[in-house]
């Protein structure tokens, strides 16, 4: 029976009731949603709607039902969501007291509380991810601290850099993408119930002390909005598609350098794949996999956003479609964060390729430029004169400590033997500069 069967004379249709039932998705929500229960029949209680023996049967039936059931369990069932499934399966236990617990709520302020909720203790799952990736980042960089290997700009060698410089550029990110996660977590923490549907509610239940009870920091102050708002899983899809993109970034970075062609670091067997044909492959899947997600969890925040744009105010159903995308993304945050902390702490570095990578003396030409303005010409000119130096030694297929620099300025004359070696640049670079 459907809780609006005294309106109706006709049964649903079975295809439309398929598009509408969203058990399949919100039985997540089940732990939260008897929880958000329990905090409003204390406060039907509270303001005389429940007899003492109607909230004592109401909320033992809910504990109860909570451990009957699991998520999966209540999948199998064939309500249309999730707080028909408590509302009828707390009657089938309790009997009519079941239907007071309904009195003063919709399931319009009941679905935004349960979300909060579950969004909130999820946001605390990714920012741990987050941190773990970070850490073994860190790792990564300390464990190959000597290794020095090009810096790309238009992916062309531009300046040698240490690896642990290129580990840390994506804790600078991730680390971001936690600040903006922890900083979203003081809006999600508003509780809408006592809303109602969308103009409030008759009965002076007492939305402070259901705030306390469910551990929110906040009481929503308007209930046209409240019922309506998802802001919080706009701002989730948001930030897990920055984060993701920070780990595609990453993940792109490293098909790259795992390549045969640029070869500085070997992937793991157990996060590559080989080939159904061809017996030599060693496939980055696990890299590829997270570069893909990415791409798909960027799509969940336009589409999402795309749907919240044009809705008219107050709650309409096409809310209901925020479970699957933020689930979606949910799942795609948590699976690519752990399948790339595993990447990274699995990862050998190819020195003999690094080295002959960062060895390359052109990516000194600016090392050079900079030399000379250290002895008084400017930078312009400099820059003019190394150009053509470069020039001179890429036409005779020659290193650019291979061609006689004084040739082009005689203040290159003095340049100590080593100042190109990578490490020297390296070095240079993050003080003041070192005047020779
Ligand atoms: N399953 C619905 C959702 O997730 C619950 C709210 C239903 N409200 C309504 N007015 N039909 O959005």
């Amino acid at each position: 029976m459907k809780l609006w069967h005294g309106r109706f004379e006709e049964e649903s249709d079975p295809v439309f009731e398929k598009m509408n039932r969203s058990l399949g998705i919100d039985a997540v929500l089940l732990e939260v949603d008897i929880r958000a229960s329990r905090a409003h029949a204390r406060a039907l209680l509270g303001c005389g709607v429940l007899s003492q023996e109607e909230w004592k049967a109401i909320d033992q039936g809910l504990e109860q039902i909570l451990s009957e059931y699991t998520p999966d369990q209540v999948k199998a069932t064939p309500y249309e969501d999730i707080h028909t499934f408590v509302e009828a399966t707390l009657a089938s236990k309790i009997g009519p007291a079941a239907g007071k617990l309904h009195t003063g709520r919709s399931r319009n302020d009941q679905v935004a509380t349960d979300f909060r909720l579950y969004v909130r203790k999820a946001v605390g799952l990714v920012l741990a991810d987050i941190e773990a990736l970070e850490l073994a980042l860190i790792e990564c960089g300390a464990r190959h601290s000597d290794v020095i290997i090009p810096a790309y700009t238009p992916l062309r060698r531009a300046q040698p850099i240490r690896w642990s410089h290129s580990c840390l550029a994506f804790v600078e990110m991730f680390g971001r993408d936690r600040e903006r996660l922890e900083q979203s977590l003081g809006r999600i923490d508003v509780m809408p119930l006592g809303s109602g549907a969308v103009a409030g509610s008759n009965f002076p239940v007492d939305r402070e002390a259901m705030a306390k009870e469910l551990g929110f920091k906040r009481i929503s102050a308007n209930s046209l909005d409240a019922t309506c708002d998802r802001d919080f899983v706009l701002e989730f899809l948001s930030n897990v598609a920055i984060a993701m993109a920070h780990a595609s970034r990453l993940a792109e970075d490293w098909i790259i350098y795992s390549t045969e062609e640029f070869g500085f670091i070997e992937l793991s067997e157990k996060v590559t794949t080989g080939s159904s044909l061809m017996p030599q492959k060693k496939n980055p899947d696990s890299l590829e996999l997270i570069r893909a997600k990415a791409a798909m969890t960027a799509g969940l925040l336009s589409g999402f956003l795309s749907l919240m744009k044009g809705l008219p105010t107050g709650y309409n159903k096409d809310l209901q479609e925020d479970k699957e995308a933020f689930l979606k993304a949910f799942e795609n945050v948590r699976l690519c964060l752990t399948v790339l902390r595993l990447t990274v702490r699995t990862i050998t570095v190819k020195t003999d390729r690094t080295q002959k990578a960062a060895a390359d003396s052109f990516m000194g030409a600016t090392d050079l430029a900079d030399f000379l303005v250290m002895k008084g010409v400017p930078f312009r000119t400099a820059h003019e004169i190394v150009g053509r130096a470069v020039r001179e030694a890429v036409d005779q297929n020659k290193q650019l400590g291979e061609i006689p620099l004084t040739t082009y300025s005689p203040l290159f004359e003095g340049l100590p033997a080593d100042y190109l070696a990578p490490e020297n640049i390296v070095n240079r670079k993050g003080h003041s500069p070192v005047l020779p």
